[in-house]
């Protein structure tokens, strides 16, 4: 299975989703059907079947964060991107908030890709969200 996630994973870097072709691709090579495959693939909330944003923004929501104000941070993100748990009208970024991150001691969390941000407030938070902004338009 590790193996199977690591291909699906590096599948979606390389896209920002799952393409169907690259689905057909590897269910061939692992000998399963698509079908099996897309049952895998759903079952993690972490692959996209479609195209979301170039920056996937998490912010945990769970309780060690949440007596940190992860709410706060949580409330300027959405004012800043102009969105609340989907993706921007330019396609750069998705904005999902979602259970605990792994980093409970260092909250609130904050995560843009594989990338952690720790102990913010709303401050850095939006600090950090305009450098990948400054990015994506370079990269445009
Ligand atoms: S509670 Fe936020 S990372 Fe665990």
């Amino acid at each position: 299975m590790e193996v199977l996630l690591d291909k699906l994973h590096k599948v979606q870097d390389e896209f920002g989703f799952l393409p169907e072709s690259e689905i057909v691709r590897i269910a061939n090579e692992q000998g399963i059907t698509k079908s099996e495959l897309f049952g895998i693939i759903t079952f993690y909330s972490r692959f996209y079947l479609q195209p979301v944003g170039k920056f996937v923004i998490r912010i945990c929501k769970s309780l060690s964060c949440g007596i940190n104000s992860a709410a706060d941070v949580r409330q300027k993100v959405e004012e800043h991107l102009e969105i609340r748990n989907g993706s921007s009208k330019d396609g750069l970024f998705r904005l999902e908030t979602v259970e605990c991150l792994g980093h409970c001691g260092e909250g609130p969390i904050m995560t843009i890709n594989d990338k952690i941000y720790d102990k913010l407030n709303p401050e850095k938070a939006i600090e950090i969200i305009t450098s990948y902004q400054h990015k994506g338009e370079e990269n445009a």
